[in-house]
């Protein structure tokens, strides 16, 4: 089918892209086969053979399509707490909110109402892919699989690794590294063989969950199921002073280094946080070609420090954004990225109002824009992924959000004649809300 619509996207860093009355392909596969603007040659041809043949769709007047938007760090299972506990640090988050939390993962009527309230939340809120943790149990990673494929969205999924006792409680653990890296195999076998599965919508992760809840030997042990594997890698990296302290002095490196020697570093790995890295743990994670997984939202509560975004884009690593549900208490990318770009200010401007200008822990040059935001969000995070998304440019997914800037319930407020090209997008990335997004598509289905 055709779909003839104006929006917004991004599939460079360097600048938006608007289009107006654009038609766009897309084949039976769900991906886009040309993106054609009325100034292309063929354009009127193209347009009549389509709406001639009743397979011309039109987006009705105030509704903008934008590219799906990738979440880069969702943990499936923390949904039920989203918003709470975020008074205490990591390690308290952790032992007294969150694996006891996750350990209600074994009772699968639990795991069905959570998974499937979830994955509805995030589509409706144009999360068309998502990357997430689920649990150490093989039966609800399994459901949280069938879940996204009977809904369509697209999804990377890891069953958690976590063995080390020292961490993990006696209640919510792998009992072994054997257990760990079993249960990891299973559900790669069971995603890859998934009957809904033939065009690989969904994928396995290996999802070590960091470094201080797994032990020397299950680390090892995925490493080497990951080294010269197509399979994604999903870890946190240098989080917190509590967790990266906690590797240095278990490790005598950093989270970056470490996760390297043990061969998790690779084109398909995404690091979540990455917020105390050296500059050699930058150069790393660039000549290994894996990820950072940026969380703003959860950042401000468990890192007590700022990721300097802008240093590592200016340095070419791949970077998206995510919301880390539930470290982070938002579901939306919406949300993520108006965080990206106010943590961005104040790590450039400095915050501490008691001390002279200049001198606040000032970091010029840091700040982002919604631009960027919007980058990290579409195609910054289908690059991260390896997976082509994020944009409209032939032979993408056409995975896609309808914003409808009308929407009474929704947040946008248009002015006649004040809302043109850029400062249109600016507007929607700070404003739109859940009620603005009247439609979405996964891979050329219509999800919500
Ligand atoms: N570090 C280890 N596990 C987690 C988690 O579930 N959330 C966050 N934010 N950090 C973690
Ligand atoms: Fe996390």
């Amino acid at each position: 089918r055709t779909l003839l619509a104006s929006g917004f996207h991004m599939p460079e860093r360097t600048g938006v892209e608007e289009f107006r009355d654009a038609l766009i392909r897309i084949g039976a596969d769900g991906r886009i086969a040309a993106l054609t603007r009325p100034e292309d040659d063929g354009y009127l041809e193209r347009r009549r053979a389509a709406d001639e043949a009743g397979r011309l769709d039109r987006l009705p007047a105030g509704v903008l399509l934008l590219p799906g938007m990738i979440d880069l760090h969702v943990h499936a299972p923390q949904y039920p707490q989203l918003g709470q506990a975020l008074d205490v640090p990591l390690e308290t988050w952790l032992t007294r909110y969150t694996f006891p939390l996750e350990s209600r993962y074994a009772d699968l009527a639990f795991a069905r109402r959570g998974y499937g309230l979830l994955v509805e939340d995030l589509l409706a809120n144009g999360t068309t892919t998502a990357l997430y943790y689920a649990t150490i149990h093989q039966p609800a990673s399994r459901l949280l699989a069938d879940i996204c494929l009977e809904r369509g969205q697209r999804a990377l999924i890891g069953k958690v690794a976590m063995d080390h006792p020292g961490l993990c409680p006696e209640t919510y653990r792998d009992a072994s590294p054997d257990a760990a890296l079993r249960g990891t195999e299973d559900l790669i076998g069971y995603i890859r063989a998934h009957p809904d599965n033939a065009e690989r919508l969904v994928h396995p992760v290996i999802t070590p969950r960091f470094i201080p809840a797994c032990t020397d030997e299950t680390l090892a042990a995925l490493g080497s199921l990951a080294h010269g594997s197509d399979l994604h890698v999903q870890t946190h990296c240098s989080e917190s002073d509590w967790e990266h302290a906690h590797v240095l002095a278990r490790h005598g490196v950093t989270d970056t280094e470490s996760l390297d020697r043990f061969g998790l570093l690779g084109r398909r790995s995404v690091l979540a946080h990455s917020v105390f890295l050296t500059a050699a743990d930058m150069d790393t994670i660039r000549a290994r070609h894996a990820a950072v997984a940026h969380c703003p939202l959860s950042n401000a509560y468990f890192a007590d420090a700022v990721f300097p975004l802008r240093a590592a884009l200016e340095k070419g690593l791949h970077v998206g954004l995510g919301t880390d549900i539930s470290g982070g208490p938002g579901a939306s990318l919406f949300e993520a990225m108006r965080g990206a770009v106010m943590v961005s200010r104040m790590i450039d401007s400095g915050t501490d109002p008691d001390l002279p200008a200049g001198t606040r822990g000032r970091r010029n040059g840091m700040r982002i824009d919604f631009r960027d935001a919007f980058y990290l969000a579409t195609t910054g995070g289908g690059i991260a992924l390896d997976l082509p998304v994020g944009n409209f440019t032939a032979g993408q997914h056409f995975d896609a959000l309808a914003i409808d800037t009308e929407a009474p319930a929704g947040a946008i407020r248009l002015w006649d004649g004040l809302d043109q090209g850029e400062d249109l997008l600016q507007k929607i990335v700070y404003t739109a809300s859940k009620a603005n997004i009247a439609k979405v598509w996964v891979g050329g289905r219509q999800v919500v």
